[in-house]
């Protein structure tokens, strides 16, 4: 099982330092496959002995005149080498198209990123019936190299997202069945996933790992909830 944390507009620098230590102590002596945590860019920071520190955004270029923006020099100075792209609160309230997200996408597939790709559906598209959503689901895929090794997928149905409604297993295993017969990477599921219901969604076969926002957000939380998905 793969662990991941997405802090989104939460926690400061000290804090995420803070939480590293911690979250590094909690899990001595748990053995775990890999845990990852997605601060806010300002607390960008090298990862730890076993917790990796990705970033939740990235512009394509290297640098430049993209005002508001960080890009691979910004990343590199960390040894950040991990990225979210495409999460649904990029898509939704900042206006990400799926052409933007596939250059992104390229770009840091380029520079040899693991890359955690999210999609997901609104409420709207679930109830419109089964070949709405994967039509919908799949044209999140446009313009992605889906046999990139280092791809991770992750899925979110938005109308579980900081709802504290997670999907339900059935819900999660219709999606997940189909998308693991289409595509080898790595699956995660991700909305509202908490201490109380990790057993329970580890225990899907096609759940690889799981995208934490909410209950990621203190150390102590997300290391209980980690070695409830492991069984230790
Ligand atoms: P919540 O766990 O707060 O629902 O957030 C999920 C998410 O969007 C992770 O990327």
């Amino acid at each position: 099982m793969q662990f991941f944390a997405n802090f989104k507009m939460n926690h400061t620098r000290a804090s995420t330092t803070a939480y590293i230590e911690q979250l590094e102590s909690e899990l001595s002596g748990v053995a775990i496959e890999s845990v990852s945590v997605f601060p806010p860019a300002t607390a960008l920071q090298k990862g730890s002995n076993r917790v990796v520190v990705g970033a939740q955004n990235g512009y394509f270029e290297q640098s430049g005149a993209y005002t508001g923006e960080i890009g691979l020099e910004q990343l590199q100075e960390f040894e950040i080498d991990t990225i979210l792209i495409g999460h649904s609160e990029r898509r939704e309230i900042f206006g990400e198209s799926q052409e933007f997200i596939a250059k992104k996408y390229a770009y840091y597939k380029e520079q040899g990123f693991h890359i955690v790709y999210c999609i997901g559906e609104p409420l709207s598209l679930r109830e419109q019936g089964e070949d709405a959503l994967f039509e919908y689901l799949y044209s999140q895929f446009d313009g992605i190299d889906t046999n990139y090794e280092k791809l991770t997928i992750a899925y979110e149905p938005i109308w579980a997202i900081g709802t504290g409604v997670s999907a339900t297993v059935a819900d999660i295993e219709l999606v997940h069945k189909r998308l693991k017969e289409k595509f080898d990477a790595p699956l995660l599921y991700g909305g509202s996933v908490k201490v109380d219901s990790i057993e329970q969604i580890a225990a899907i076969e096609s759940v690889d790992g799981v995208l934490v926002g909410s209950a990621s957000l203190n150390a102590k939380e997300f290391a209980a909830l980690i070695k409830r998905g492991l069984g230790v």
